[in-house]
């Protein structure tokens, strides 16, 4: 394990599940982090590889455990060197506890953080506090703009588009578009 690329994947058994796949095939062992078991099977069931990926059946809203379990995985697999985070607002110091436990084991070896946040988060333009070694990529979700309509994206169009933004390892990317903003669905 400890020569081997590690990802991180929060929410990966959603509509980010297509990443999750990009990453094992790209050699990455994968955790991914969901509440449900069956989600976490099917993922597994979905891949020609399984053994390359390990649930974290946790609920992020609850701190104590989302720390305890990130710290056994940490244990077991050493600190990622890539994270994907989709977590919803309800949850807004998940990010941070996770950096937290991240940057207690590790201070000095580079990761990347790919934060994928939802249309809205634009124009707010939040700031997210990263240690010197955390490389920061936001990715926005937008729509898809048509001649007079507009639809927002389906799994398949937000996974390729991360899976695009990790590979062109830009700072910032969109998925789809998000202008004109009073043209979205
Ligand atoms: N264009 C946009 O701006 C935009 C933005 C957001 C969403 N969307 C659309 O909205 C739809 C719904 O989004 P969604 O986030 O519900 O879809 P999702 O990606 O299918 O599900 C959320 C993912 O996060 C996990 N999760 C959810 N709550 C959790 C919690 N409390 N603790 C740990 N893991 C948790 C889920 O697993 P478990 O259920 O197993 O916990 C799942 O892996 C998507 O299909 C997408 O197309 C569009």
């Amino acid at each position: 394990m400890k020569n081997k690329k590690y990802a991180l994947v929060i929410g990966g058994t959603g509509m980010l599940a297509q990443v999750c796949h990009a990453l094992v095939n790209d050699y990455y062992y994968v955790s991914v982090i969901g509440r449900s078991t069956i989600r976490q099977q099917q993922l597994k069931d979905s891949s020609n590889e399984p053994d390359k990926f390990h649930g974290i059946e946790v609920d992020y809203h609850d701190d104590g455990r989302f720390r305890q379990q990130l710290q056994k995985a940490f244990q077991a697999f050493g600190t990622p060197d890539l994270v994907v985070s989709w977590i919803h607002g309800s949850a807004p110091q998940a990010l941070d506890s996770l950096i937290d436990e991240i940057t207690r084991i590790n201070k000095t070896k580079t990761w990347k953080l790919f934060h994928v946040q939802s249309s809205s988060r634009f124009f707010e333009k939040e700031n997210t506090p990263v240690p010197e070694n955390c490389q920061y990529r936001r990715v926005y979700l937008g729509f898809i703009l048509n001649d007079s309509t507009s639809r927002w994206l389906t799994h398949k169009e937000i996974s390729d588009g991360v899976i695009r933004a990790i590979h062109a390892d830009q700072t910032e990317s969109v998925v789809g578009t998000l202008e004109p903003w009073d043209k979205r669905p």
